[in-house]
């Protein structure tokens, strides 16, 4: 994101320094070989060293192919809570670019956590806490975007109250959108948030503990476990680009127009083919005769999924605070009949709400059929007897 570091450091990189006349272990964390970001951190002991080696674990995906090709709701609001942050995710839909999970922890893991394999970010809907990772204690609360990139060791702590949140995995790079960025990187003037939007770790946590401590590293499609006999918090001072932040989405100043702006305007992150998009209470289009919701419109190379967070959400029907909407590749979609009518003088809208959409196809998780409301697909269709009018 831009460089930041938290600890102490010594003046020049892949040199001697000691703790106590100890020598520190210096580990480069970056992207693309080194040639993409990093981040240097210093390390008590070696961040190889293990103990024991446990169990390897795939990772399994129920998917379930529905019979008709359709477009979907999914209501995840009467989901229980349980599980932990890691264990307790239920996965809602994939594809080789993204996957997209649904977790309400209920409980802390005692072990730590890395996903070696991919970046995360978690759109904390509902719930609040702190990050605990090796660059530090990174508070989130509700609303927020918890961007940890791969590699980064850590574990979730829990504020009292309930927790729920969803969780896309890439094995790409979860990135600010490119045209948000000038050529050194600093998100330009039109971008609709700045880097004191973007909040790095705000305190450092050293851990100078031996013990037992469990790990699981997401790689290979699966779950490792090992054992450490160092806490893994060990680091002293790191320094970088690469680091866990978060963004609320509160923050995200929305673009707005004369006339109907489509979705790129509300674009947060980019992925590897596919974009999270960030719907926010907004002023609406002010021209006297706009129609401040959607076109119909057919994303001809897109899939597009919507998570609602809160608001009334004036395009569709149907819709309730956790519902999923899944408007796949091949069917145009926009407002139900009657909603354009309805919205028309509009000029404010309160709707929060999430989207990713992909550019392949997305496959459902068996989670998905059990939350799956299939009138939904049939929310378009009036009866040739009673047509719509408009109001006037
Ligand atoms: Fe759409």
């Amino acid at each position: 994101m831009r460089y930041h570091s938290l600890g102490d450091l010594p003046p020049k990189r892949h040199t001697q320094f000691r703790e106590n006349g100890v020598l520190l272990t210096e580990e480069v964390m970056g992207y693309e070989g080194f040639s993409g970001n990093e981040s240097i951190l210093y390390h008590l002991v070696s961040p190889c060293r293990v103990k024991e080696v446990g169990d390897f674990a795939p990772i399994v995906r129920e998917e379930w192919v529905p019979g008709a090709h359709v477009h979907r709701l999914a209501h995840t609001a009467g989901v229980p809570g349980g599980g932990d942050p890691v264990s307790g995710r239920r996965l809602l839909m994939w594809n080789d670019d993204v996957e997209v999970w649904l977790v309400k922890p209920a409980s802390e893991t005692s072990a730590f956590y890395r996903n070696g394999e991919g970046d995360e970010v978690v759109f904390v809907h509902e719930g609040s806490g702190t990050l605990a990772t090796i660059f530090g204690r990174l508070p989130f609360r509700a609303h927020d975007y918890v961007v940890i990139p791969r590699g980064t060791t850590y574990r979730f702590e829990l504020d009292p109250g309930p927790q729920a949140w969803l969780v896309l995995t890439t094995p790409g790079e979860i990135e600010t959108p490119s045209r948000y960025r000038n050529r050194y990187g600093q998100l330009v003037e039109g971008a609709p948030f700045s880097h004191r939007d973007v909040h790095p770790p705000v305190e450092l946590e050293t851990r100078r503990e031996p013990g037992e401590f469990d790990l699981v590293v997401r790689a290979r499609g699966g779950h490792q476990r090992f054992v450490l006999d160092y806490h893994p918090f060990d680091v002293v001072g790191w320094d970088g680009y690469v680091y866990p932040y978060t963004l609320n989405v509160h923050d995200f100043e929305p673009i707005t127009g004369r006339i109907h702006l489509p979705p790129p305007i509300h674009q947060t992150f980019q992925g590897p083919n596919f974009v999270i998009c960030s719907f926010c209470p907004r002023e609406l289009d002010y021209d006297p005769l706009a129609i401040p919701i959607p076109y119909h419109h057919s994303n001809l190379q897109s899939e597009e999924a919507i998570y609602y967070v809160s608001g009334d959400f004036g395009s569709r029907k149907g819709i309730e605070v956790g519902s999923i909407t899944l408007h796949p590749s091949g069917l145009p979609h926009g407002p139900q009949p009657g909603l354009v009518e309805r919205s028309l003088g509009a000029r404010r809208t309160e709707e929060l709400a999430v989207m990713w959409d992909t550019f392949r196809p997305l496959r459902l998780a068996a989670a998905w059929r059990d939350l799956d409301d299939p009138s939904y697909a049939l929310s378009w269709y009036t009866p040739a007897e009673a047509p719509v009018t408009t109001a006037g």
